[in-house]
Parts: structure tokens; C-alpha cells; sequence
């Protein structure tokens, strides 16, 4: 049998690497293309075991492999400017001579194909037998797998907010639209930030408000440097005026700490976000339309805020801040006890001996005044999503969580 190639392989074998004295493109071209046919139809050439070896031999021989004889012949005696075509070209060509040898020695090992069968076949044919396997191994693997594409897939639980990671989000969202800045400071304070520095001087009734965990062990210490939880967020009003000048405006989300027994409606971790603003001429009246505006923006536009009497040693005045029940508009409910107004939030200017105690950052009290605010992230969570027990929020129970996904 005589197959399509067969006397390329004897007029080929006759190709030996000439010697080269004209550099110029043209030549070079020349030269190139006739290493590059000699390849060519080498390669189409049918071959054995044998056979692949010689090739191989013949070409890629590190000693005197033709591609070893280019190299020495051709690229070492280039004159320098010629060099980097030399090289570029013989490059070109070594590199399909490789993938050239790499393939066809693949094809036995990877198929199983025996060089005996493979004797006297073309490239061609090669190519043909190899499609059909790669079906056939195709085929075998899909019965394997035997995949059924209509069977729903593998749901992965997608994660969601906490309902009180979101309202604390929501309400930070508000104020950032005003154009406050985000802030966070220590859950475990000292004395100083959480007390003195806010005007509760030590021994001061008001602190037996605050139902404060302490850091045991802190006796031998002066009381302002003593540990505890702090007890609210305000103490981050001292730390940003310590770091900052005035004009300050800025919230501060975080968890807070109280000796709280749990019930319902008490528990001994919760959250709260801290707001701050201070700057020349800050009135009252910012104070009242700011939160306005921060009430209506969370629970809808129509909801009306009050703002009634209270006391916290750091403001002066200090009102509370009520919202009409945003499940009644007001008329009274369940929600609200009957009285139409929810209580949502402590406020008030800070009071001038709060800024004593920064004054030396730029805190003068006759040049700047500001309000600050505080509003229990959890009360407000649960009447959103009318949650009616506060542990609820934080024993992690996927079913409760779920709602909220
Ligand atoms: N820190 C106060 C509390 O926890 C709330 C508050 C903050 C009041 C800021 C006025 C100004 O009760």
C-alpha cells in the first residue's frame, strides 16, 4: 500500500542546513522558508516508533539536530544588527517543531493507540482516529455521569441582615444624607470618658442611672482610669473632640452595657447610635429640625415628633424626643399604650462644661455650642418589625432570624 507522502520523506531527508553569507531580509526569507518547507513535508511524512525517533533526532538532536546546526551556522556567525531576526525566526520555527514532536508523542500514550497501528498512517488519519475517541471518551463520561439537567439545583442559604444591624444601618444612612460622618470608640471605657468627662462628677447621683458593669479588679487604680462597660455611646462624643476641632458632625453606632435584669423589654447588651454637632451659632432649633427631619425620614413623612423636658448631666437644656405611633398615626394602640406617642430618643446642647474639658482642641464655649442626641437601636427594631421580646435579638435562633431574610 502507498500512502500520500511517502516520497516526501526521501526527497525531504535531503534538505542539510546551507551555509549563509547574505544577511539581508530577502535571504533570510529565503532561507527560512525553504528549512521551513523541508519541515513541512518531513512532518507530513507517515511514520513508525522508529520513525518518530529519527524525526526527532533529526531535528531537535542537541548536538547535531538541524535546529542545533541553525544555531550555530546561522544565528552565531550573524552580524549583530541581523541577529535579532535570526533569533526571532528560528524561535518561530523551533517552537512549531516542538509542539509538532510533543503532539504526535501524545497521541499513543493518551489514547492507548499502539505505534503498530499507527504505522504508515498521516497526520491526517491521526487526526480522524483521535476525533473518533475523544467522541467515544466523551460519550463514556456523560453515561457515567449521567447528569439530569432538569433536577432542581442546590440552593445555597443566602445570609441576611440582622433586623437590628439593619435599623442601625437605616438610621446611620439618615444622617450621613445630612452630611454626618461615621464614628466608633471602645465597648470596655474608662471612668473618665464615661462619667467625669460628661459632667457626672464622681459620686454624683445620676451614675446610679446608668446601672454600670465594672471592670473587676480596678480599685488600686485613681477612679478616672478604672474600667467599666460603657453604659452609652456618648462617651465617643469626648474621644471625637479630643481628636478633632470644631465643626463636628458626626453619628456613632455601637453596643452599650447595663446591670439590666432581662426581661421583655431589658437586656444587659444592647445598641444605640450617638449623634454630635457642633460648630459657631448651633441653636436649639438645628437640634429639633435635625431629628424632625431624622424621624420622618425613617418612619415615613408623616409622623410628628415632640420634644418634652428631661435631664442628662452633659446637655443643657435636654429634651426627650417623642414620634406619634407609627402603627396608629397616633390614635392610640396597642403599641403605643394608648397614648399615640412612642419615646424614641434623649437629646439636648451639650452643656459648656462638657466642652471644659476639650477646651484646649478649640472647644470654647462663649465661640461654639452644639446638641447631641442618643437613640436605643433595639426599642426601635422591635417596634419596626413589632418584635415583643427583646432576647429575641440576640439568641441567634435561625427561625427568628429567618423572617427577616
Ligand atoms: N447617653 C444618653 C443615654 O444613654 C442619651 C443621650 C445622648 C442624651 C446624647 C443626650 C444626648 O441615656
Amino acid at each position: 500500500m502507498t500512502l500520500p507522502g511517502d516520497d516526501a520523506v526521501s526527497t525531504a531527508l535531503m534538505y542539510t542546513v546551507p551555509k549563509l553569507d547574505d544577511y539581508s531580509q530577502e535571504s533570510l526569507e529565503k532561507a527560512f522558508a525553504e528549512l521551513r518547507a523541508a519541515f513541512d513535508s518531513e512532518a507530513q511524512a507517515p511514520l513508525d516508533e522508529a520513525g518518530g525517533k529519527t524525526f526527532r533526532d533529526r531535528w531537535l538532536g542537541r548536538k547535531s539536530g538541524i535546529l542545533t546546526q541553525v544555531n550555530e551556522q546561522w544565528l552565531k556567525a550573524a552580524p549583530a544588527e541581523a541577529k535579532r531576526e535570526v533569533g526571532r525566526r528560528m524561535n518561530e520555527l523551533k517552537q512549531s517543531v516542538a509542539d509538532f514532536v510533543a503532539q504526535r508523542e501524545s497521541i499513543p500514550k493518551n489514547l492507548g493507540i499502539k505505534f503498530d497501528s499507527l504505522e504508515l498512517l498521516t497526520g491526517d488519519q491521526v487526526a480522524t482516529s483521535l476525533g473518533r475517541q475523544i467522541e467515544e471518551a466523551k460519550e463514556l463520561r456523560r453515561q457515567r455521569e449521567k447528569l439530569d439537567l432538569t433536577l432542581p439545583g442546590i440552593r445555597r442559604p443566602l445570609g441576611a441582615e440582622h433586623p437590628v444591624l439593619r435599623t442601625m444601618n437605616e438610621i446611620v444612612a439618615v444622617f450621613r444624607a445630612m452630611g454626618y460622618s461615621v464614628g466608633e470608640g471602645p465597648e470596655i471605657e474608662t471612668d473618665y470618658y464615661n462619667f467625669e468627662a460628661l459632667n457626672f462628677p464622681p459620686n454624683h447621683p445620676a451614675r446610679d442611672s446608668q446601672d454600670t458593669l465594672f471592670v473587676a479588679g480596678q480599685e488600686q487604680k485613681p477612679l478616672r482610669e478604672r474600667l467599666l462597660l460603657r453604659t452609652h455611646t456618648s462617651p465617643v462624643q469626648i474621644r471625637t473632640m479630643e481628636k478633632q476641632p470644631p465643626p463636628v458632625r458626626i453619628v456613632i453606632p455601637g453596643k452599650v452595657y447595663r446591670h439590666d435584669t432581662p426581661d421583655a423589654s431589658h437586656s444587659p447588651l444592647f445598641h444605640q447610635v450617638e449623634g454630635l454637632a457642633v460648630d459657631a451659632g448651633i441653636t436649639f432649633s438645628d437640634l429639633k429640625g435635625t431629628l424632625d427631619h431624622a424621624m420622618k425620614a425613617l418612619f415615613g413623612s408623616s409622623v410628628k415628633t415632640r420634644f418634652f423636658p428631661s435631664f442628662f448631666p452633659f446637655t443643657e437644656p435636654s429634651a426627650d424626643v417623642a414620634v406619634t405611633c407609627f402603627k396608629c398615626n397616633g390614635k392610640g394602640c396597642r403599641l403605643c399604650k394608648m397614648s399615640g406617642w412612642i419615646e424614641l430618643l434623649g437629646s439636648g446642647m451639650v452643656d459648656p462644661a462638657v466642652f471644659g474639658f476639650v477646651k484646649a482642641n478649640g472647644y470654647d464655649p462663649a465661640k461654639i455650642s452644639g446638641f447631641a442626641f442618643g437613640m436605643g437601636v433595639d426599642r426601635i427594631a422591635m417596634m419596626k418589625y413589632e418584635i415583643d421580646d427583646i432576647s429575641l435579638l440576640f439568641q441567634g435562633d435561625v427561625r427568628f432570624l429567618e423572617q427577616f431574610a
